[in-house]
């Protein structure tokens, strides 16, 4: 389809979509379009609901343009300014370029409270099992890997029971930065983090993400509910930013279960979180692994 987009409209888009980008803002969210012949600056702003639409209004003046309707059918914001991992088939290669994206990060007040490193991500790129917890402790803080720790040894264990490798999953982190003191993250840090998380899913694509505790089950789910209500069931999981039309997406699954650093307090939930991985383990296929009598 051609692009009818008015020049200045465009490029002030343009502009204001690269300051998003920036900033690690890839997601937008438009309403939908009204039904008329030709739209006005002022209704292509409608459509884009974001920070960014009254700073476009004023940088904008209220002309009618020739802008038609279907504008809100194209996406516009990949159009202008793709990110970067946009088109890289080779997973590896994708990933690298969102790590690079990241950068030295200081998108939020995290790199500021003593974290020494990024806490990227590590796993088979092509994993078809990805775990995500919260937020990197202090020995993965110190590593730069996540799950290095006594809960990571948990994970580790988790993982071997389900019959595969930790080298076989890919393992990340809502936030990438350590909490100062281990405490939760909070909403502005998981909301300026996690769009990297999502691009990591988008390009892994695994078949289910196990969100492991009540921050990474919110986060993913965007919902509030408690661990007892998210736990026990599969959800149809999508990344922010992947397209609802993306047959790719049919059947992935999303499933909550404790999080290690929980269970290490309280073992006697063991095995509720052992049904959850059966349930995982079902879905991909999975047989347990054979214990080993010594
Ligand atoms: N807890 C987490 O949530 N993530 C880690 O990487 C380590 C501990």
């Amino acid at each position: 389809m051609p692009h009818t987009l008015d020049p200045d409209l465009r490029r002030a888009l343009a502009e204001r979509v690269r300051y998003c980008h920036e900033m690690g803002i890839y997601d937008f969210y438009r309403r939908e379009p009204r039904v008329s012949e030709s739209v006005t600056v002022a209704d292509v702003d409608a459509l884009v609901v974001s920070s960014t639409s009254q700073e476009l209004r004023e940088e904008m003046p209220a002309k009618k343009s020739t802008v038609v309707a279907k504008v809100a059918e194209e996406n516009i914001f990949e159009v202008l300014t793709p990110k970067p991992e946009h088109g890289v088939a080779d997973p590896i290669a994708a990933l690298k370029l969102i790590r690079e994206d990241l950068g030295e990060c200081t998108r939020c007040k995290l790199h500021k409270q003593g974290r020494k490193q990024i806490v990227f991500g590590v796993g088979n790129p092509r994993a078809e099992l990805m775990f995500v917890g919260e937020g990197p402790g202090a020995d993965e803080d110190a590593q730069g890997e996540p799950f290095v720790g006594r809960a990571g040894q948990l994970l580790n264990n988790m993982i071997k029971a389900m019959g595969i490798r930790r080298e076989d999953v890919y393992i990340a982190n809502v936030v990438k930065c350590r909490p100062p003191g281990n405490r939760t993250p909070e909403r502005d840090e998981t909301e300026t983090c996690s769009p990297f998380l999502m691009r990591q899913i988008a390009v892994i694509k695994p078949k289910v993400v196990v969100a492991l505790g009540a921050v990474a089950a919110k986060n993913l789910l965007a919902m509030n509910a408690s661990m007892s209500e998210l736990r026990g069931r599969f959800y149809d999981f999508m990344p922010t930013g992947a397209r609802s039309s993306d047959p790719s997406w049919q059947g992935t699954k999303l499933a909550v279960t404790y999080h290690p650093a929980f269970l290490l307090r309280d073992p006697r939930q063991k095995g509720e979180a052992w049904k959850d991985l059966q349930m995982v383990m079902k879905y991909l296929g999975l047989e347990p692994a054979k214990k080993v009598d010594d």
